[in-house]
């Protein structure tokens, strides 16, 4: 299989260039606009040194923690990405299959190409379950009691979308969905048809279906109808994780929702510290965007984030090898996380301090 020639999670997007349709590749790999954010969201990464210690034991070394509670063998998550079925048949259900046998935890895209009932089923681990609000409220209540009936764990919010960004090759490329890939949740609940008559038939579609009204104060409103914990997605600033710590949620997801949205805006890993600071240790604080190398996980850890979520790498993954694919993504990654303890003197997560990395306003000052 062509998971045995890849080394490393970014060979697995070569591999899926070659092989998706350019719409669904330049759907997966686009930025908003001038993707200056997407370029940065990677390559700040390497902007951050690592500061080893030597000469300590680590003949055991174990980087499980837990998430919400939930005892993982790495803090590496799925990240929510919308339609899997564009990258492989089996879609959600081989991801949802590769998360579980890894033991970790998928978040599940309100997008999905297979209904949350299905996801639910297809994999025996903890899942959350990512909404939208959309006009219609009544669409999120239905999944929000849907996904705590299947057996989900939590709400993941997503807050940085009102509208789509603007991804210019979905424009170009006049986006649409393929006969066969639905946003299945919605069976019943929407009639879901991408107009491409002007451009990304996903951005018309979005324009026409999401509140662009959902507030703070709506928190109350999730909270009133489910008990599940509720995570924000899409927190890049010390004032919104202050407003999220009032709100009662159980944390935030420091996330510019893989540059798709606002162009310009911090790569997160530099908006991290600033997060971190702010919460004080209130409620944990989680990461995603570029994270491509277990080194990248190792910094996001000393910046203060619990643990991690790979969005893009999970798609060339499954695209490439369906369920192997993914399982291989999640295997490299925390393969190259534990080699980057052990060649830091650290055995457990909770070792890995500020200390262990030095940003580039330390180097400079
Ligand atoms: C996303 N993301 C996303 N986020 C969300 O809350 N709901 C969604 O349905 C989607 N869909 C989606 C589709 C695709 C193709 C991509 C690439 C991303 C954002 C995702 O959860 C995450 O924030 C980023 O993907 C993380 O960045 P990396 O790992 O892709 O660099």
């Amino acid at each position: 299989s062509s998971s045995e020639l890849v080394v490393n999670v970014g060979e697995y997007e070569a591999l899926a260039k070659q092989r998706l349709p350019k719409m669904v590749y330049d759907f997966y790999a686009g930025g908003a606009e001038d993707q200056w954010t997407l370029q940065h969201n990677t390559t700040a990464f390497s902007t951050i040194r690592l500061r080893p210690r030597v000469l300590v034991d680590v003949s055991k070394v174990d980087i499980s923690t837990s998430i919400l509670g939930f005892k993982v063998p790495m803090p590496i998550m799925v990240a929510p990405t919308s339609l899997h079925r564009l990258a492989h048949p089996e879609g959600e259900l081989a991801t949802a299959r590769a998360a579980a046998s890894m033991g970790t935890i998928m978040a599940l895209s309100f997008s999905s190409s297979f209904s949350l009932e299905e996801v639910a089923e297809a994999g025996c681990g903890v899942k959350f379950f990512q909404l939208y609000v959309y006009k219609d409220r009544k669409i999120a209540e239905t999944l929000v009691l849907r996904a705590e009936k299947a057996g989900y764990k939590a709400i993941v919010l997503t807050g940085d979308t009102p509208r789509l960004g603007r991804r210019e090759a979905d424009i170009r490329n006049r986006f649409t969905l393929p006969p066969n890939v639905t946003m299945k949740n919605l069976d019943g609940l929407l009639s879901v048809q991408l107009d491409k008559s002007k451009g990304s038939g996903l951005e018309a579609y979005a324009a026409g279906t999401m509140d662009k009204s959902l507030s703070w104060k709506d928190i109350r409103w999730l909270k009133s109808i489910t008990n599940l914990p509720i995570l924000v997605k899409g927190i890049l600033t010390a004032e919104d994780a202050l407003l999220a710590v009032q709100a009662g949620v159980a944390g935030v997801i420091v996330s510019n929702h893989g540059a798709r949205q606002l162009d310009f805006v911090l790569p997160s890993i530099m908006a991290l510290e600033e997060v971190v600071n702010a919460v004080q240790g209130k409620i944990p604080v989680f990461l995603d965007g570029g994270v491509r190398r277990g080194t990248d996980i190792f910094k996001a850890l000393a910046l203060g984030a619990e643990a991690v979520l790979i969005g893009r790498p999970v798609l060339y993954g499954l695209t490439a090898d369906g369920e192997r694919g993914v399982k291989n993504v999640l295997q490299m990654l925390s393969d190259e996380l534990e080699l980057a303890m052990s060649l830091s003197g650290c055995c457990s997560v909770k070792d890995i301090k500020r200390s262990h990395v030095q940003t580039t306003s330390q180097m400079f000052a």
